[in-house]
């Protein structure tokens, strides 16, 4: 074992990227967790300090970061103990990929600080346990991007087998996060068990002209592609002036604009950061009274989770 303390940085994500419920996911540069992971001599997981969202629980049973951990010790059978100092700069509930970005940072930092007895996508399965905590089903849409970077594809789950598809250099995104949280677990709950068939129809070329597009570079196919018949027409009761900011974003010039995972987040595909920066300005106007609301551009993050020290 080399180190004996490290710290990671695991970005946050777009879950769904709209059409691609559970499917598709997209790591995004603005927001991440910082994990700062030490050995200890007590055998056991402890989280010594954790800022950035005072909702979370200290209890290492509980906290997602150490849940996925647990799970990969004992996999491994190791008897040793770890401290963990977690700084959130995704918050719990936003739609950004918080549980995702934490659970990434602890499997990934426990793993080089034990000489990487597993490959990044090895990972995956014990990240996901950890994310598991947070929205009950098991998903890999944020887990993968956190991990990977760049946007992904979850093939199959079971097994799992996880795609990667690069992304235009000049796709922008603009996110606003309105003052409201959504809980992934219950927004989950709130989708039923089928789709009429047209919807599902529509929803598969949208599917595929998602890759399509981002296979070409094009970024008003990308757009266009990432409406979503299946979650966002049951999950935008959710979010306050959903409609609203939809309008904004393509009056501003949008390409396309959705749900960011599971909400309250929404995101807007931009081509070219001037774009982005005017969906910002009208999404400003539309949110002016609600003092919580958190604004952000970004580009996608093509590295995903890595070593900062
Ligand atoms: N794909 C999941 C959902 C989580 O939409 O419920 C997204 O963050």
């Amino acid at each position: 074992m080399e180190k004996k303390e490290i710290r990671v940085f695991s970005p946050g994500s777009i879950g769904n990227v709209g059409c691609g419920f559970d499917v598709f996911g997209l790591a995004i540069a603005a927001v991440g967790d910082t994990v700062t992971v030490a050995r200890n001599n007590s055998g056991a997981l402890r989280i010594l300090a954790l800022d950035g969202d005072d909702s979370l629980p200290l209890d290492p049973a509980k906290n997602i970061v150490t849940v996925g951990v647990k799970a990969m010790l004992s996999a491994l059978q190791s008897p040793l103990g770890f401290d963990f100092r977690i700084s959130k700069g995704v918050a719990a509930g936003s739609g950004m990929g918080s549980s995702g970005s934490s659970a990434v940072a602890g499997v990934f930092a426990v793993n080089e600080l034990l000489g990487r007895p597993y490959t990044q996508d090895e990972l995956l399965p014990f990240a996901a346990i950890g994310e598991q905590r947070a929205s009950v089903q098991l998903h890999y849409d944020n887990v993968a991007p956190s991990m990977l970077g760049g946007f992904t594809v979850v093939r199959s789950a079971d097994p799992l087998e996880i795609l990667q598809v690069a992304v235009p250099d000049n796709l922008y995104l603009a996110l606003v996060k309105p003052g409201v949280v959504v809980n992934t677990g219950v927004a989950k709950k709130m989708l039923g068990e089928s789709m009429p068939i047209t919807r599902a129809v529509a929803q598969f070329g949208n599917i595929a002209g998602l890759v399509v597009g981002l296979q070409q570079q094009d970024i008003g196919l990308i757009g266009r592609s990432v409406e979503d018949f299946l979650a966002t027409p049951v999950r935008l009761q959710l979010i306050p002036k959903f409609n609203e900011a939809r309008a904004a974003a393509l009056a501003a010039g949008a390409a396309g604009f959705n749900i960011s995972g599971s909400g309250p987040a929404l995101f807007a595909v931009c081509a070219g950061e001037g774009t982005a920066r005017k969906v910002l300005a009208a999404w400003r106007k539309v949110y002016q009274d609600d003092g919580n609301a958190s604004f952000y551009l970004t580009r996608p993050d093509t590295e995903g989770v890595r070593v900062v020290a």
